[in-house]
Order: structure tokens, then C-alpha cells, then sequence
């Protein structure tokens, strides 16, 4: 009897299984209320008394041994199974990520770059909370001129002499500071002006200025450049200069390019005069050089200013700026650039 009991210790010992019926059937067969050791134990009353003691250990051994291995085996298939849920199934192909797309702000401002950069003009930066001095004064904009008016600016509540920078001519003002002519420079930021949100206007949206001063650069180099970036850009190379006024500049000019009028929507855009007015520009005036630590008997220059929105609204057919800054990636997905 107690061979036979040990037989079934050896089988417990070796047992396996990986479902839960498969345990469920072997824990029934030995555990089980008509189970095997339930048997066992109804027969130790007709075992002889000499080997009572040794039969009652074999069974309990018996009884430990199928008990750890079902635990066992319960353990090991649940945490198999927990495995699986974790990570699903490890052979499924993986999904494709989404890319991304540049922003059309991006793609024409590295357009703009990418030109000006033919020519000779490097990119410099500067902070988008700027002081008084690089915004204004330095400017030719001294405190209570009247001009600062046409730059509706944001300030900061607690200290008057700061502001959220209403043009990227103040980066021009601190690379002045910092550099010696020749000087030829493009200055790409976003600029930040207290207007009523529209889908012509925005309390913020992007420029790029450019400056270039040495000695004896005139008007007629800045139309020259003007031209250039218009001819590349626009692939329309008539351009008009109006005659105009910024504190920071003198003489000053308001740039136009013949757009024409050949379908609706060059009406529409032009206003129907078949001209649409890019920037502003000018020769820089001789304070704000003087400011900046630039002697104007030796070197002259010039400067201009364009909107990158509006010339992404143009190249884009965008009729509302606000879509530029909402992130409705059915919008942003559109563009697709290498640039
Ligand atoms: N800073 C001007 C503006 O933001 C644009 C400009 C730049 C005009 C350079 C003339 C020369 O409106």
C-alpha cells in the first residue's frame, strides 16, 4: 500500500499541465472529495497498527506534494496569462506612426531664408520679450513719439520698460550692437501686436526683416535685393516702391508687387488694382545707426520688413489667418515640404 502511495508521489512530482482543466482534472483526482487521498485516509482504519505511522506520513506527504503542484501550476498558467495581456501579442506587425508635416509658417520662412541666403544675408535672432531701447528708442522711436501709436504693443503690467516685441527690427538693433559692417542680415521671428482677432489680423504673426549696411549702399541696392526676393518667391518681378514714413527709416517706401489681375481671385486679393503691398523698407536713418554704435558719415544701409503669414496666405490660397495658429492638423496636413 505504501509503494503504491509513493508511486502517486513521484507522479504528483512529475505532473504538468498548461490549462486549467488539465489542473482542474488532476486536483480533482487526487483532492477531490472522491479523490485518491480521501480514499487513502478512509483506508488507514484497516491498516495494521505497526505501520499506521508510516502510512500516515506517506499520505500527508502525498496531500502536500499534489497541493504545491496545483498552487504551482495555478501560478505559473496566471501569470502567463497576465504576460499576454500586458503586451498583446508580440507577433502582431506594429502600427504605422503618423509623420508629421512642416508648418506653412516654416515652409515660407525657410523659402525666405533660403533666397536671401544666395545672396549673402546670414540669420540672426533675437528674444520675443524685448526691452524699450531695442524696440523703440534705439529706433528713432524716443519715449511720447507720436509713430508709437501705429505699433499697438503689449507690456508687461509690472515694468513699462518691458514688451512683447512688436517688430523683428529690435533683433537688427541688437546685431548692430554686436557687429561691425558689412552687415547683411535677415531676422525671421514672431511679433506680437495688440489687435482685434480676425481672419485678416492676429494679436501675433511672423516677419522677416533685412538689413544690410557697408559703405555706399543706396537706394537702388535695396531695390535691386527687393526684386530678387520677389522675382524668386512670387515668380513676379515687377515691383513698386511708395513713398512712406517709418521713424526708423529715411527716406522710407512701402513695398508693392504686381500680382495682376488675371483671375477672381487676383481681384479679390489685390482689392482689384492688381497691386498687393508685401512690407515696408527704407534707407536706415542715420539716429538709428548712431544709436547702435555705427558711424553714418562712413556707412549707410538699408532695411525692410515683410509679414510671413501673409505671404504664406498668398503662396497657400489661406483666407483665414487664425487657421495658422489653431493646430487642426486637417489643416497642417496639407503641407507637405522638404524645405
Ligand atoms: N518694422 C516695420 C514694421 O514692423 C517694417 C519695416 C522694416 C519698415 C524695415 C521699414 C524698414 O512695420
Amino acid at each position: 500500500m505504501i509503494d503504491k502511495i509513493k508511486e502517486h508521489i513521484t507522479e504528483v512530482e512529475k505532473f504538468n499541465a498548461d490549462t486549467k482543466e488539465a489542473i482542474e482534472t488532476f486536483r480533482i483526482k487526487y483532492l477531490g472529495k472522491k479523490g485518491l487521498l480521501n480514499e487513502f485516509f478512509a483506508e488507514f482504519k484497516n491498516v495494521p497498527n505497526d505501520q499506521k505511522k508510516a502510512f500516515g506520513q506517506a499520505i500527508n506527504t502525498l496531500k502536500l506534494a499534489a497541493n504545491e503542484k496545483v498552487n504551482l501550476l495555478k501560478e505559473t498558467l496566471d501569470s502567463q496569462t497576465e504576460e499576454v495581456g500586458k503586451y498583446g501579442d508580440l507577433t502582431r506587425p506594429g502600427e504605422a506612426m503618423a509623420l508629421g508635416s512642416r508648418h506653412p509658417i516654416s515652409i515660407v520662412k525657410n523659402q525666405i531664408i533660403e533666397i536671401f541666403s544666395r545672396i549673402g544675408f546670414n540669420v540672426s535672432e533675437g528674444p520675443e520679450i524685448e526691452d524699450d531701447w531695442h524696440n523703440f528708442t534705439a529706433l528713432n522711436l524716443p519715449e511720447y513719439h507720436p509713430a508709437r501709436d501705429m505699433q499697438d504693443t503689449f507690456f508687461i503690467q509690472t515694468d513699462p520698460d518691458i514688451l512683447l516685441r512688436t517688430h523683428t527690427s529690435s533683433v537688427q538693433v541688437r546685431y548692430m550692437e554686436n557687429n561691425k559692417p558689412p552687415i547683411r542680415t535677415i531676422s525671421p521671428g514672431r511679433v506680437y501686436r495688440n489687435e482685434a482677432i480676425s481672419a485678416r489680423s492676429h494679436c501675433f504673426f511672423h516677419q522677416v526683416e533685412g538689413l544690410y549696411i557697408d559703405k555706399d549702399v543706396s537706394f537702388a541696392d535695396l531695390k535691386q535685393t527687393l526684386q530678387i526676393f520677389t522675382t524668386e518667391l512670387f515668380g513676379k518681378s515687377k515691383i513698386r516702391l511708395r513713398p512712406s514714413y517709418f521713424p526708423f527709416t529715411e527716406p522710407s517706401a512701402e513695398v508693392d508687387v504686381y500680382w495682376g489681375l488675371k483671375t477672381e481671385s487676383d481681384y479679390k486679393i489685390t482689392k482689384g488694382t492688381g497691386w498687393l503691398e508685401i512690407g515696408g523698407c527704407g534707407m536706415v536713418d542715420p539716429n538709428v545707426l548712431t544709436n547702435c554704435g555705427i558711424d553714418p558719415e562712413i556707412y549707410s544701409g538699408f532695411a525692410f520688413g515683410v509679414g510671413i503669414d501673409r505671404i504664406a496666405m498668398l503662396l497657400h490660397q489661406i483666407t483665414d489667418i487664425r487657421l495658422l495658429s489653431e493646430n487642426d492638423v486637417r489643416f497642417l496636413d496639407q503641407f507637405k515640404s522638404t524645405l
